[in-house]
């Protein structure tokens, strides 16, 4: 079974990808996942709000150097060695990078086009093969326009785009007036993949403990309708690579993502649920079902239900929707 596959420019063996994840938190994880047999894997994500604090200490720390004496740099312990800081980030990504042969995709997750994302330049130095760009961006301020929250992902785009030379993928939400056309302007914008979508994070009420509390769920596979839709919507669209995130549990996810038209296929909470071997699982999965139904490489697969080139999206969009009302009303909810 022909498996190999392009992502955004890389060779990969096969189209599954570990997305980020605490999988990929140390050197020895990032083999357990090459080893189980994943395509690539990407890096949990290196956050914006840790290199400002980490350039904020390196800042103070050589203004103490110029007042009292040049070399007392070297007397301080680094605040880079701290759990989680860029320095430990750069140095698992050597390591990772050195222990496997699939490619090692380095993560930044932030918002604002500051200097902050010229440190892609020095994932790219360590080893990555990309960057996955995370704009994980929450508007809560009421008055902060849609094109504004647009606009802003362009110029964090751009401004990775200028830092590196490799591919930048570009991991956004769904959650736009006009998803398709952001995405269309992150494409024209210079991005080398679109990984749909991001998933939110939000807090929750308890209303036993009167508290509002946070948490990370794993998701499940009905929530992989909405990247899906987009995927099949986008294929043929844009220049850029298609990643589906959110929902792979079984075999029969990556065979639907990739019938969309996702380039690759990523999974994170099936690999945390069953351990990176069940990687394994959804890729002899996958090869059986292509087996199955006649197919011997993904290529023949791939986007063989996505929206047609020359269709009317929306009026397509609204069919679909038009339909899935008239037969919910004329079987268990009555006549339409
Ligand atoms: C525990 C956990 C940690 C995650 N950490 C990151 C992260 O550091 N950066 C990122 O871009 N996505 C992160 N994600 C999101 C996943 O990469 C993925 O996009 C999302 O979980 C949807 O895929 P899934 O349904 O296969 O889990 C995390 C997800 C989980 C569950």
């Amino acid at each position: 079974m022909e498996l190999s596959t392009s992502y955004m420019g890389l060779a990969l063996r096969n189209p599954l990808v570990a997305s980020a994840s605490p999988l990929s938190r140390t050197a020895d994880g990032v083999r357990r996942l090459a080893d189980a047999g994943v395509g690539a894997v990407v890096l949990y994500s290196l956050f914006e709000e840790q290199l400002r604090r980490q350039a904020a200490q390196d800042a103070r720390l050589a203004d103490a150097g110029t007042e009292s004496f040049a070399e007392s740099l070297s007397y301080f312990p680094s605040v880079a060695e701290q759990e989680g800081g860029p320095r430990p980030y750069l140095s698992l990504l050597e390591r990772a990078a050195a222990a496997v042969d699939v490619p090692v995709i380095a993560s930044l997750n932030g918002v604002t086009p500051g200097g902050w994302v010229d440190y892609a330049r020095a994932m790219q130095d360590a080893g990555a093969a990309a960057i996955e760009l995370n704009i994980y961006y929450l508007p809560g301020d009421a008055h902060i326009s849609g094109r504004d929250v647009e606009q802003r992902h362009i110029d964090v785009l751009a401004r990775v785009k200028d830092a590196v030379t490799v591919p930048v993928a570009v991991k956004l939400s769904p959650y736009f007036s006009s998803t398709g056309e952001v995405a269309v302007r992150l494409d024209e914008a210079g991005a080398d993949a679109l990984v749909l979508f991001n998933r939110f994070l939000q807090p929750d009420i308890d209303p036993e403990a009167l508290a509002v509390v946070s948490g990370v769920g794993l998701s499940n596979a009905a929530e992989a309708r909405l990247p899906r839709t987009w995927i099949a919507l986008l294929r043929g669209r844009v220049r850029a690579s298609l990643a589906a995130t959110t929902g792979v549990e079984e075999p029969a996810d990556v065979a639907r993502y990739l019938l969309a038209g996702a380039d690759v296929v990523m999974t994170a909470s099936a690999l945390l649920r069953h351990g990176p071997e069940h990687a394994a699982v959804l890729l002899d999965g996958l090869s059986g079902w292509m087996a199955r139904k006649g197919f011997a490489a993904v290529d023949q697969v791939r986007g063989m239900l996505s929206v047609p080139l020359g269709t009317d999206e929306a009026e397509h969009e609204r069919a679909g929707y038009v339909g899935a009302m008239r037969e919910a009303n004329s079987s268990a909810y009555g006549p339409w």
